[in-house]
């Protein structure tokens, strides 16, 4: 692949790298990798072949309907509903070109600058650059510990930042960004109290929950994974209102390449995403894709895929976490998470992830993400996240092996000291 002049995804996770002695195993990398990604060829094929026969090219390749084809969101909610394993509503539901895109119109549309976004510290390492750079937003960082944000530690942030009587354009005063599924980066889910929790704070405050419900799907106990947060927010409570949007995506379940995604949303939350001024120049924002998906959907193509690749990633998972526990040159503490892509290695407290990154890419040709790019107060120095969606097993094994490595030489060098 010709290397692009301007810093990309791809650079920045050394993919360009194809020195022939030395080539870097990115197990920083959360996209699916080749075998995953096989048989997106096939389903895309048959769905086009399927759609573009059957359907009318005045409508396909038209604006489609700001919130998404009603064809598409009836077979996504059926889709969802039984992968959730509780209802998913179509009225719900609207579609996006994946979940950057249903982060960056919410943020921008329901938000000013000025409005408060507290982001679960450690937390998905390119959110906090497109809150905190690109909308120049107002990042707020709250604690997290093994079950996810803290509820205490969330309503003092609240209370403290949040100014009484101050005006915003849509009904909440803030945003709380986190993940209580699988988590990125640390593969946790939070518990079912907490989550009640959370929305009981977020209706006494007035805040929007912006979940990413992105690995959700990839569950790995051969069960429903557990309920997304927007469950909890339960339309027969006396105190309802409708404070949680789950933004989900085809990315990690099928091809990150279609950009394809939905939010799932009450009603006047969607009234405002849906309805804004964006939805209304360009319609649906990507209604082909839409259109190919529901007959993918339809035909059960998905629903195949999603199970092959599940027990792909369920196998890679275990290996993981096998390979980590065996003879690691120093103390490590991780769990084995029970779904998504991604395992968080806690290595001694005195070793910096940022410098065994260095010695990782320089001299042994391993990568992954390191705990302080998670971070918006850039703690987590001597943590590690590593993934299991993009290299195949082989790789991995060897992947882990060059990490090993890498921490041996980290330790000749370092000693103690660092
Ligand atoms: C939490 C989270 N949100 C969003 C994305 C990107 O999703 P999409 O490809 O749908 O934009 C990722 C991918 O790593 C992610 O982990």
């Amino acid at each position: 692949m010709a290397k692009q002049s301007k810093r990309d995804l791809f650079e920045d996770l050394e993919l360009y790298n194809e020195k022939e002695d030395n080539p870097v195993i990115p197990l920083a990398m959360g996209a699916p990798g080749t075998d995953t990604i096989s048989g997106c060829k096939e389903i895309l094929l048959e769905s086009t072949r399927i759609t573009l026969t059957n359907e009318d090219e005045k409508y396909i390749f038209q604006y489609g309907p700001m919130k998404g084809d009603p064809d598409f969101l009836d077979e996504l909610a059926r889709f969802l509903s039984s992968e959730y394993g509780n209802d998913v509503d179509s009225d719900n539901l609207m579609a996006t070109a994946g979940a950057t895109q249903g982060l960056h119109l919410t943020a921008s549309v329901m938000f000013d600058r000025s409005t408060p976004v507290f982001v679960e510290d450690p937390t998905y390492f390119i959110a906090i650059k497109i809150l905190r750079e690109d909308l120049g937003m107002n990042i707020i960082p709250v604690p997290t510990d093994g079950d996810g944000i803290i509820p205490e530690a969330l309503e003092t942030a609240i209370k403290e930042k949040v100014i009484a009587g101050s005006e915003t354009k849509t009904p909440f005063k803030g945003m709380v960004y986190l993940m209580t599924t699988f988590s990125n980066p640390r593969g946790i889910s939070t518990s079912p109290e907490r989550c009640r929790r959370l929305v009981h704070l977020a209706r006494k405050y007035d805040m929007l929950l912006f979940t990413e419900d992105v690995y959700n799907l990839l569950s790995y106990t051969g069960t429903c994974p557990p309920p997304r947060l927007m469950f909890y927010d339960d339309k027969n409570d006396d105190d309802f209102k409708g404070n949680v949007l789950s933004n989900g995506t085809f990315s990690k379940i099928l091809a990150p390449g279609i950009r394809l995604g939905w939010i799932e949303a009450p009603e006047r939350i969607l009234e405002l995403v849906a309805k804004c001024n964006t939805s209304w120049s360009g319609g649906c924002f990507n209604h082909y894709a839409s259109r190919l998906m529901t007959t993918a959907l339809k035909q059960g193509m998905l629903t195949k895929h999603l199970h092959k690749i599940r027990s792909i990633y369920a196998r890679r998972m275990n290996l993981l976490y096998d390979l980590l526990c065996e003879d690691f040159p120093v103390p490590i503490v991780c769990e084995k998470p029970k779904g998504g892509f991604f395992l968080w290695a806690e290595l001694p407290s005195s070793l910096d992830s940022k410098l065994l990154l260095q010695i990782g890419i320089e001299k042994h040709g391993v990568n992954f993400i390191i705990g302080s790019s998670t971070s918006p107060t850039e703690s987590y120095k001597n943590c590690i996240r590593l993934s299991i969606s993009f290299c195949d097993d082989e790789k991995l094994k060897r992947g882990v092996q060059k990490l090993k490595d890498a921490v041996r030489e980290y330790q000749s060098i370092w000693g103690q000291d660092k």
